[in-house]
């Protein structure tokens, strides 16, 4: 049993010739302690790659990164710490495939609520042996209350509470439940099987994040917005095997994954630079920005320079448009629950891209200058989606101008948890309905748990939508919902299963 090493393991952010390690030793006391790495081609360390120490100091809740360097592009490495006379578990991770690169596949998933279910996930995707990384876009943690304020969806009663049990907001809280996600054993499979490539959603910071603020931040109360937010972003730096894109800026997130000459992913913010999500007529203010001016020039100008065969954008809110004002109340209940449009139910969801129309129509604009080798996947809304991007999503005669996939949540409630209403019953119709007012939304599930799987060579990208039964109890059976298809040049989509 391992007592130094309670929270596991972790690799991240790999490069072609690097890769993030980290772990975090437990002891209590403010003492510094040593701690030893080492990184080889085979899992009983006979062929070393490099190897090393680093200092686990109070200052940094005892967390540790180590970032070894002149390892080979696209191999498998193993990995492991030693401390006060302990050796960690073994940790698997990979660095990033060489220019030429002819496939990639790779997990994607949000929104892992810990007091809502079980991280049944992870667990499976860490038994894939054929994965470069898994690629996390947002809400990693929930900084909820184990009892939230109304509009939030309170955790389900599986003995999971929260820790701590009230809503993040000192340095500690953040701390505390970070460790508590690392000392699951779903989440230290994954971590010890893969490297993870992150952004954030708003529960990394709080419900509905923003520049200025949250929904629920009262600046008298909790303080000022801007020192909550380098408290959120010291404790995620701490707890995630992060490698900031710019050291000076321990608040950048955004940044450029390139994957072999194959992909480049875009990892964007769009929580803690957006302005207020504000409602109609407001919301149509043509100055109005999601990603803030300097994030925006940063994604236009290398989405532009981009010379992969696949431009992807790694995007925490979902950018199609979900909302229409003439729907039957059937399907105007499914919107709400899944929260896709406004509470009140009278304009479109200020959360999500459709809350910020002019900077979307700019980023649908460049889409359509580039057109044909585009894929936007998406998370945050709990359900699992495929669309064709549309401007004018009615307007049926008009190309898409690019596909978004959108991965269900690990956990966090969707539709037939929120109704308390049987798996895969009253919601089928709901889906129906949404599909039958948004025929761009080629694909509509709104029960299930899960992850999506991205399969990228240079003549398409595929994505499997593997889904859970359940996550109120600890499983392993998983099985293949749908998978859909878009082949480069033609943002069409294609169905597969
Ligand atoms: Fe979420």
């Amino acid at each position: 049993m391992n007592t130094i090493f309670s929270h596991g393991i972790a690799s991240g952010d790999p490069l072609m010739d690097r890769v993030i390690l980290w772990t975090r030793v437990s002891v209590s006391g403010e003492n510094d302690v040593e701690v030893k790495w080492e990184v080889a081609k085979d899992r009983d360390f006979s062929k070393i790659a490099g190897s090393g120490s680093v200092t686990a100091s109070r200052e940094h809740d005892h967390t540790v990164h180590a970032d070894p360097s002149g390892l080979e592009a696209g191999t498998v490495y193993y990995y492991r710490f030693r401390a006060e006379g302990e050796t960690s578990a073994t940790g698997r991770t990979k660095t990033l495939p060489k220019s030429g690169s002819k496939h990639i596949r790779f997990a994607q998933v949000s929104c892992a609520k810990y007091n809502a279910g079980f991280f049944n996930a992870y667990k499976r995707i860490s038994e894939q042996p054929d994965l470069d990384f898994i690629l996390h876009l947002g809400d990693y943690i929930y900084e909820a209350a184990n009892t939230p304020p109304a509009g939030q969806t309170p955790g389900a009663d599986i003995g999971r509470p929260f820790d701590p049990i009230h809503e993040c907001k000192t340095l500690e809280d953040y701390r505390t439940r970070y460790a508590q996600y690392h000392a699951d054993p779903d989440i230290q499979a994954m971590h010890a099987a893969l490297p993870i490539i992150s952004t954030v959603d708003d529960h990394e910071f709080a419900d509905g994040a923003w520049r200025g603020g949250g929904d629920v931040h009262d600046e008298n109360r909790d303080g000022a917005w801007s020192d909550r937010l380098a408290r959120c972003f010291q404790a995620r730096n701490e707890w995630l095997p992060i490698r900031l894109p710019d050291p000076q800026d321990p608040q950048r997130v955004y940044r450029k994954v390139e994957v072999g000459g194959l992909a480049d992913i875009f990892m964007i913010n769009t929580r803690t630079y957006r302005d207020r999500p504000v409602l109609p007529p407001e919301m149509y203010d043509k100055s109005r920005t999601a990603l803030g001016q300097k994030q925006k020039d940063w994604l236009f100008t290398e989405f532009e320079k981009s010379n992969s065969r696949w431009r992807v954008l790694g995007n925490p809110s979902v950018m199609s448009t979900t909302w229409r004002a003439d729907v039957s109340d059937e399907v105007k209940l499914a919107l709400l629950k899944t929260k896709l449009i406004a509470a009140d139910g009278l304009g479109p969801d200020y959360d999500q891209w459709d809350g910020y129309p002019a900077e979307r129509k700019q980023v649908f604009d460049l889409f359509r200058k580039l057109k044909g080798n585009i894929v936007v996947l998406s998370g945050d809304i709990h359900v699992s989606m495929a669309i064709e991007m549309h401007e004018h999503p009615f307007d049926i005669a008009e190309e898409p101008v690019s596909v978004e996939f959108i991965n269900t949540s690990l956990t966090s409630q969707n539709l037939d948890d929120k109704m308390k209403w049987g798996y895969r019953t009253e919601s089928l119709k709901y889906e129906h309905g949404i599909q039958e007012a948004f025929p761009h939304i080629k694909y509509c599930e709104l029960d299930s748990h899960g992850y999506n799987i991205v399969d990228i060579d240079p003549e398409r990208v595929r994505v499997e939508y593997w889904h859970f039964e359940t996550v109120l109890k600890r499983t392993d059976h998983e099985f293949l919902a749908s998978v859909w298809q878009v082949k480069h040049g033609n943002p069409a989509l294609i169905k597969i299963k």
